[in-house]
């Protein structure tokens, strides 16, 4: 059968529309004798019946093992070079207070980039010392709170920054350590919206202005300068990115020795995973040592020690580990006469969409679908898989090819979605988000209970006075 002239280049018409591949589903997931899916050991109809859907699913082994693996990775790598270094989970790609937990038992730091996250952070029972402090607009009160806690580092994203910490530092009787955000001007190749560090954006401090800067923090008594920080950018493939912007970093390092020592390097995160099947991200390791073998050498040029490094991935620990299971209702198909020859798009839409997956409409994101309750013998037919919102941008996976015979009731599960789904969820349409799950070794545990219409209205000062009014008269 010819593939259709809708499907993209890169997307091949699976031989196999049932297979799955290992290397963008948890690990382990696979498909039971009677051709449901498992994740974590827990079959997805049970998940499903459960749970309800959309729901999402992490599985437990699978982001505790990436966390690991970055942790040792990073370790090692920087071993063989002669220096440490730490990992700081991102938790901005994904953070319940649970996740939060596994971070602080798996020895990982973690990355808040707000006082909502770093109250995650805490009640999940990381050490203070182990957080860092990140934004472009942090406000007072969140830097106070940071402060007073005790985290680990700020990092200072303007110049108006450095007396704010250092005046809520001056408050508590601490010396805050911080480290400064360079935007090194490196633009690395991903989507627009995700390439933090080229010119015009609004990260960091550009290398000429750093100096400066460094020297007034260093004029802080009650601020302690560790570092340089860079984050180039998210779902970046290539190291080359990451090893020009880090040989500038490394240059303004060794500049600013002159004024004093400098405990750390850090590299920020960024590091591609693998959405698709034709998708070919490089393993963690190739971008560990590109960055860190491009440090030693730059450092050995300057003559200068190498610093202790620090990570920042995100994407990397949790992305893969998640995915989001959806009930399929209404199926359409299409033509679209607008090719060289017409053609049909089965549109399949699922009980979600945008509010609990965003990425497609804000970065046309690519994701990869199968059909989860049961397998099919049914020739690939071209799909969109798109949700239940009054938007047309409202699609979940713009390209995948599904058995024709995909019908209501279906059970769809789309992979990666570990990391920035629920995270940017929504309540578009007053839609409810979903139940956040973690399977292990065939048990499943709710970690965040879905909404339900009177989490809706908790916040609507109407409904809730009409509310208590009519527990008045009723006598309660
Ligand atoms: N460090 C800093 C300072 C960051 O700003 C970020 C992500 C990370 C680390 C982690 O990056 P990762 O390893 O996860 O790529 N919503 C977008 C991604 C935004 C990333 C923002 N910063 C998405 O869904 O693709």
């Amino acid at each position: 059968m010819n593939a259709n002239p809708l499907a993209p280049v890169w997307l091949e018409q699976p031989t196999d529309v049932n297979a799955l591949d290992a290397r963008i589903w948890p690990d382990g997931t696979t498909r039971r004798e009677s051709g449901e899916l498992e994740i974590g050991g827990v079959p997805v109809n049970e998940l499903a019946s459960q749970f309800g859907t959309p729901l999402y699913v992490i599985d437990e082994a699978t982001f505790r093992e990436r966390a690991r693996h970055a942790k040792s990775v990073v370790e090692r790598i920087s071993a063989e070079h002669g220096t440490t270094a730490k990992v700081y989970y991102a938790s901005k790609a994904n953070l319940n207070t649970e996740i939060a937990h596994w971070i602080a038992e798996d020895g990982l730091g973690i990355d808040v980039a707000s006082g909502g996250e770093l109250a995650g952070a805490l009640a999940g029972g990381v050490p203070a010392a182990r957080i860092g402090l990140h934004g472009n607009n942090k406000s007072l009160r969140e830097i106070g709170r940071a402060v007073t806690a005790g985290v680990g580092a700020i990092v200072v994203d303007s110049e108006i920054e450095i007396e704010r910490i250092a005046s809520a530092a001056a408050a508590v009787d601490r010396i805050q350590a911080v480290r400064l955000r360079i935007n090194t001007g490196v633009h690395a190749n991903t989507h627009d919206f995700l390439a933090t560090a080229r010119e015009d954006q609004k990260f960091g401090i550009p290398i000429k202005d750093a100096p400066a800067l460094v020297a007034k923090i260093r004029a802080e008594r009650h601020l302690k300068f560790i570092g340089l920080h860079q984050h180039v950018g998210s779902q970046i493939f290539s190291p080359d990115g990451f090893i020009e912007s880090s040989r500038r970093l490394v240059r303004l390092h060794a500049q600013l020795l002159e004024g004093g020592e400098i405990a750390e390097l850090n590299l920020g995160g960024g590091f591609g995973v693998n959405y698709k099947p034709a998708d070919q991200a490089p393993e963690l390791e190739v971008f560990i040592d590109a960055i860190v073998r491009a440090i030693a050498d730059e450092c050995k040029a300057l003559q200068i020690g190498l610093p202790a490094l620090a990570f920042e991935p995100g994407r990397y620990i949790a992305g893969n580990a998640g995915i989001t299971l959806y009930n399929v209702g209404t199926i359409k198909d299409v033509t679209v006469t607008d090719g060289v020859e017409p053609a049909v798009r089965k549109y399949v839409s699922v009980d979600g969409g945008m509010s609990d997956n965003a990425r497609t409409a804000l970065y046309e994101a690519e994701y990869h679908a199968v059909l989860a309750s049961r397998v099919s013998a049914a020739p690939a037919a071209l799909a969109r898989v798109v949700g239940k919102h009054c938007e047309s941008g409202d699609i979940v996976v713009l390209h995948e090819y599904l058995p024709a015979d995909v019908t209501p009731n279906d059970l769809l599960a789309v992979a990666a979605t570990g990391a920035y789904c629920s995270s940017l969820s929504s309540n578009y349409n007053f839609l409810t988000r979903p139940p956040v799950v973690a399977v292990l070794a065939g048990t499943p545990r709710l970690l965040v209970r879905g909404e339900t219409e009177a989490d809706l209205f908790a916040r609507d000062v109407r409904f809730q006075s009409e509310a208590t009014q009519n527990a008045k008269a009723n006598g309660n």
